[in-house]
């Protein structure tokens, strides 16, 4: 969404003031509970950039940061190297081969991931793996597929394969407040396994919208129930331990991007080896296969992991992965997640305490206030003294004047947003009618005159790698701007 808002001399001046602070003031602020040095070290070594260029970076669920040493050290590599296309055994052929087989052997390593058990197989992204669970999950009428509303959009799209084959689609349901799942009724539904169908689970580890984190006994009840586990980690192995030798979900999807930074354009699809043979690809391509014949129908495929990369695989990135993972090896998955929390529950009682003069809040969390079962992904909207929202489109453009990095809309999990904003299948059908040819604009216009609240979508902070105090502090001092301030509306 991109929309050009013009402001008035009102918020010029209000953002002045709300910014005007001293290094002493942000530094008095500090509470002791988010001190971490060697982190804020690292912020200084490693990450630099953002202070040298005045960014305060909160949209870590959207993309982590890359570090500058992953940088060199994988220019280095490639500047040092000679690597041709993999799997021929010619000397540059088997360079890259090398490289790409050590990174595949950290992805097992760091996430405690049995080679016997498991396969990592490269992809784009995390929807990229979903896509093929998606295209070659053994969907059937008798058997079905069940997520939370709480999804991404790319785990909701695999629902289109399953219609497509006639598996009956069931979304279990999450509670407000708190944005988590019902816990009887998702039994309920994860009784309903097909004992001779093929029956998919699919749940995120963290939300992407919410932060709320589901928990991962999840796995071990629903394969109890009869059911494969897809469980998307993108939100959540961030900053948080994913252990594989404790957990055992069938599929887990992920994008190395949002773990640290760079490479983009590449991610994995874990898989348990015992399920692969359910998986049933709608083709074969350059790699996926050992034999093709073209005078016969036949065609062999390849094993493992190989048989799902297609083509050539990405083998002057792929190494980089090793790289970030030893860079995150190196800080720890610990540190970062206790850092992140510490984080988290300062900006948390800090928005949860802002009033206006009237004494109505300034803050909608939606999702759980507390950081017990969450992570450091907020999203919320702003009211007025009379309760009324602001626009989001007019808090980014201010946010943007901030030098302030944060996202609004609904993150691509409409099921997240839809239960928050209390929406109903009739406001749903209504508006969608209402707003034909739908665009984002008239959708929203059609919402806002059906429920009288301004649905342009949520705002979402999120912190990472390198997110330190003076983060936080300057994003709680622009909350500022809002304080007793009207809103002006749905703007046009
Ligand atoms: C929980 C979750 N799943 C899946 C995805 C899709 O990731 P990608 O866009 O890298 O494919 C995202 C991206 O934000 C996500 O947050």
């Amino acid at each position: 969404m991109v929309t050009k808002i013009k402001l008035d001399m009102t918020y010029e001046d209000r953002l002045n003031t709300a910014l005007d602070y001293t290094p002493a003031e942000c530094a008095a602020a500090e509470p002791d509970y988010v001190r971490c040095y060697p982190v804020d070290a690292l912020r200084q070594r490693e990450y630099a950039r953002l202070d040298e260029t005045g960014q305060v970076y909160l949209d870590y669920t959207g993309g982590s940061l890359y570090a500058t040493s992953q940088i060199e050290t994988h220019m280095q590599q490639l500047i040092n190297g000679v690597y041709g296309n993999p799997h021929s055994i010619n000397p540059t052929s088997m360079a890259s081969t090398q490289r790409v087989d050590q990174a595949r052997a950290a992805v097992f390593d760091y996430f405690s991931a049995d080679p016997n058990e498991y396969v990592v197989i490269f992809t784009a992204n995390a929807s990229g793996a979903l896509k093929l669970i998606g295209e070659s999950y053994p969907f059937e009428k008798n058997g079905q597929y069940l997520l939370t509303f709480d999804n991404h959009n790319s785990v909701n799209g695999i629902r289109e394969y399953a219609t497509y084959h006639g598996a009956p689609v069931t979304y279990a349901p999450i509670t407000l407040p708190d944005l988590r799942i019902d816990s009887a009724t998702l039994i309920q539904h994860l009784k309903s396994a097909k004992p001779d169908g093929n029956n998919l689970f699919a749940y995120p580890a963290q939300s992407n919208f919410s932060g709320v984190q589901h928990s991962l006994e999840w796995i071990d009840i629903a394969h109890d129930h009869g059911w494969d586990v897809l469980l998307d980690c993108a939100a959540f192995v961030p900053t948080n331990r994913l252990n594989l030798s404790r957990w055992k979900p069938d599929f887990v999807p992920l994008s190395f991007y949002k773990l640290f930074g760079y490479p983009t354009g590449l991610g994995a699809l874990i898989a348990r080896r015992d399920k692969l043979h359910k998986l049933r690809r709608p083709w074969f391509a350059g790699g996926t296969v050992e034999i093709v014949s073209t005078l016969t129908p036949a065609f062999f495929r390849a094993h493992g992991e190989a048989a799902f990369e297609d083509g050539t695989v990405n083998y002057l990135d792929i190494p980089a992965v090793e790289i970030g993972l030893r860079h995150i090896e190196t800080i720890g998955i610990d540190a970062i997640h206790d850092r992140v929390t510490a984080l988290t529950r300062y900006l948390l009682d800090e928005m949860t305490h802002m009033t206006h003069h009237n004494g109505a809040p300034l803050v909608m969390i939606y999702g759980p206030t507390t950081t017990d079962d969450r992570g450091g992904t907020i999203a919320f909207n702003l009211l007025d003294p009379d309760g009324q929202m602001f626009d989001v489109r007019l808090v980014e453009t201010l946010a943007n004047q901030a030098r302030i990095s944060l996202r609004t809309g609904c993150f691509c999990n409409p099921g997240a947003g839809e239960n928050a904003f209390h929406l109903t299948v009739d406001d749903v059908q209504a508006c969608s009618a209402a707003a034909a040819p739908v665009t984002y604009e008239r959708y929203v216009a059609a919402l806002t005159r059906r429920t009288g609240m301004i649905v342009t979508g949520a705002i979402r902070v999120s912190l990472g790698i390198a997110s330190n105090f003076a983060d936080v502090y300057h994003f709680v001092r622009f909350l500022r701007v809002f304080v007793d301030l009207p809103s002006p509306g749905l703007l046009a």
